[in-house]
């Protein structure tokens, strides 16, 4: 018989094969690139058909995937006139998952082979953007744009959000952030969806769950927590004796720590070397040295150190993005992700169905219902 264990939060537990990513001595690869190797010389549109179609792109494939993206991004006049419906109170990323699901009706893809889950997965990756975008420009009392030809994805999602091109800077750090947010192995969003798709389920309905995982604090929502923690200070000193006081509660610290990672979130340091230059040529120095009050005890004596999320917070701020952008635009990276583990996942199915320990009452009769 095979012995049943039990790990809290499946620590530990291989759930799968996998051949898209993964952590090798504390580094992370696509596909075999390096992380770095990646951030330094690809754009997103090459990471996506890295992801989807297991090797990068050459020069007509990379033409090919942009013209495709780009014939996908215009959004039924039905889903613009459903999010004029949605109350303004409602947060992006709850827009999102309803519209994606949305989205879901107006599919133009037929069929659910790879090839077919490979058009899906690049239109939704395409609307995806295309939603972030409509949802900001409705709540900023302006109407959702068309897009413009001939932009690059990260830089179409400033201009569909703002109405005008994005400079160089803010071009290249949006896009390294879609490089390093879109993939990583079988995380809590990325699992969500190959359970979905395990039952046979289709691909809109893994993204829809997946974006609900993704939403919270302890995972892509950490963009935004770790932002929002940020803000309530003024001073780098302020920011140490809040954060003296939150070691010694035993308080999370958003946008620190990682499952996998122990020593330290490769792509943390990538971005943190762009956020350091953005913020000097900014000048925004007080926000640096709030951001170093909160990392020098957490990484000196907690020896917890930043993730992704961490940088990515101010570098989005300082880009004077709002933050309820900021969780959003992980999804529009992330979905190339969780799409390519999706078609992974129905190459070689089975269903996820793990056991629980049952803690609840022993077995006892059902009383009559005036004796309850
Ligand atoms: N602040 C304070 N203490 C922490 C933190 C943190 N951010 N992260 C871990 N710890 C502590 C944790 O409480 C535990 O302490 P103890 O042993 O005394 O109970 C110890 O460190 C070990 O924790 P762990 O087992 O490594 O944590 P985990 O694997 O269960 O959780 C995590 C990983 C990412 C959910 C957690 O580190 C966390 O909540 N971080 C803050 C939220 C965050 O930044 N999430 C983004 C994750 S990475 C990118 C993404 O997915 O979006």
């Amino acid at each position: 018989m095979r012995e049943e264990t039990y790990s809290p939060g499946l620590a530990g537990v291989i759930a799968g094969e996998t051949n898209i990513a993964c952590v090798a001595q504390g580094n992370l690869l696509y596909r075999g690139y390096t992380i770095q190797d990646l951030a330094d010389k690809v754009c997103f549109e090459e990471v996506t058909h890295l992801l989807l179609f297991e090797e990068l792109p050459n020069a007509a494939q990379l033409s090919s995937i942009k013209k495709t993206l780009a014939s996908y991004r215009p959004l039924p006049g039905a889903l613009i006139a459903a999010l004029r419906t949605i109350p303004t109170s409602v947060p992006m990323m709850d827009v999102l998952r309803s519209m994606v699901s949305y989205a879901g009706h107006f599919d133009p893809v037929d069929g659910n082979d790879e090839a077919a889950n490979r058009q899906r997965a690049l239109w939704l990756t395409a609307q995806i953007g295309a939603i972030i975008a409509a949802r900001y420009r409705l709540l900023n009392d302006k109407e959702p744009l068309a897009p413009k030809e001939g932009l690059g994805h990260a830089a179409q999602i400033l201009y569909q959000c703002h109405g005008e091109a994005p400079d160089a800077l803010s071009e290249e750090l949006i896009d390294l952030t879609l490089v390093l947010y879109a993939e990583h192995d079988f995380n809590a969003s990325t699992f969500t969806g190959r359970v979905i798709c395990s039952t046979l389920s289709d691909m809109v309905s893994g993204v829809t769950g997946a974006i609900g995982a993704l939403k919270g604090p302890l995972h892509g929502g950490a963009n935004e927590a770790a932002m929002e923690m940020l803000q309530r200070f003024s001073t780098a000193e302020e920011a140490s004796i809040w954060i003296t006081q939150a070691l010694k509660n035993k308080e999370k610290v958003m946008g620190f720590g990682h499952r996998v990672y122990k020593n330290g979130d490769h792509r943390a340091v990538i971005l943190e070397e762009k956020l350091r230059k953005l913020a000097e040529q900014k000048g925004e120095y007080t926000w640096m040295a709030i951001y170093d009050a909160i990392k020098k005890p957490m990484t000196e004596e907690k020896k917890i150190y930043p993730n992704v999320d961490y940088p990515c917070g101010l570098t989005y701020f300082l880009m004077d993005l709002p933050l309820d952008l900021y969780t959003p635009l992980f999804v529009a990276s992330r979905v190339t992700g969780w799409t390519a583990h999706i078609i992974e996942q129905r190459r070689n199915n089975r269903i996820y169905r793990p056991l629980s320990i049952y803690t609840g009452p022993k077995e006892r009769p059902v009383p009559a219902l005036d004796e309850r």
